[in-house]
């Protein structure tokens, strides 16, 4: 039962105050990426449009949004980041039985070492339509370790050398959930799986459909570029692959850029939203022996252009 808290009058109001559009307290991390909100319950943001809104329009621009002290259920949180579409399953991770679409990120001491969020990635690129954003919360969290980083892929895009990104702009890659999560698989599985999921093509820049920002999008997922052997590129047919492997290496390497980035120390119901399509983020595993539980509403999202 949520217990009441004082107001400065001495009178008890809710535990979770009233925010109304307009009051949420903003501060960015970093010159880059991230802010923080304060004053505002995610609860009451998934039953007031205006809230919602607002919220909304802070994600766009500050691409990853952090909030601490949000004690909301699972419905709540699956209420809240429906506002934003439809949310999905994961075909490896679990989700909670009672909540479809709210995946379980949870490294319990028996888990298997599971190496996923460990490396830059953008949620799901192995999909012809990867997730528009995620809300992630924190449910348990060890005492020390286990923070998450986020890049501005937008950032990561724009300073780029001007040569490169001539050179990159009609390329197109593959992005694979064989080689990834269905690496530890079983043979039969992993075809099941790439059956299911086959790698899509998306465009090496892509344009935000809200923002129109030009995006860096090569992550972990990407496997080749599979237009890179043109005249243009290759000289003899010997330069195709070790051209396109260091082109590509130097790609996906940019989201390491400390410059571009923002690193989020979790604390138990800590949230953070964030863009999917502008964005990359790396799950710091340094934390085991020591539980770090996670749960993470998956937002569908379009076919990157
Ligand atoms: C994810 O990769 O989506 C999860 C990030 C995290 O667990 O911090």
């Amino acid at each position: 039962m949520p217990h009441a808290i004082q107001s400065r009058n001495g009178a008890p109001t809710p535990a979770r105050p009233e925010t109304r559009p307009g009051s949420i307290q903003v501060e960015p991390l970093t010159c880059t990426i991230g802010a923080e909100l304060a004053g505002v319950s995610l609860a009451e943001a998934a039953r007031d449009q205006e809230l919602f809104a607002e919220i909304r329009a802070l994600l766009l621009r500050y691409k990853v949004l952090f909030l601490r002290d949000q004690d909301i259920t699972a419905a709540e949180h699956v209420a809240f980041a429906s506002r934003f579409g439809s949310l999905e399953d994961h075909p490896v991770l679990g989700s909670d039985p009672d909540h479809p679409g709210l995946v379980r990120i949870y490294k319990d001491l028996d888990s298997k070492p599971e190496h996923y969020e460990n490396a830059f990635h953008c949620d799901a690129t192995w999909r012809a339509h990867p997730p528009m954003g995620s809300v992630l919360r924190c449910v348990e969290t060890p005492e020390v370790g286990g923070d998450t980083i986020w890049v501005n892929m937008a950032e990561a895009y724009r300073r780029l050398p001007d040569d490169i990104k001539a050179r990159i702009a009609p390329l197109r890659a593959r992005h694979s959930i064989e080689s990834t999560f269905g690496a530890a698989l079983p043979a039969e599985q992993r075809h099941r799986l790439k059956a299911r999921y086959p790698d899509p093509e998306h465009p090496v820049v892509r344009t935000h459909p809200e923002t129109g920002e030009q995006i860096l999008f090569v992550n972990s997922f990407t496997t080749h570029l599979v237009n890179f052997h043109t005249p243009d590129n290759v000289r003899f047919g010997q330069d195709h692959a070790p051209g396109a492997a260091n082109l590509l290496n130097y790609l996906i390497g940019q989201a390491a850029v400390p410059e571009y980035q923002v690193r989020w120390r979790w604390q138990k119901n800590s949230v953070a939203i964030w863009d999917n399509r502008c964005t990359q983020h790396y799950a710091v595993q340094d934390y085991w022996p020591a539980v770090r539980r996670m749960e993470r509403a998956g937002i569908v999202g379009d076919q990157p252009f």
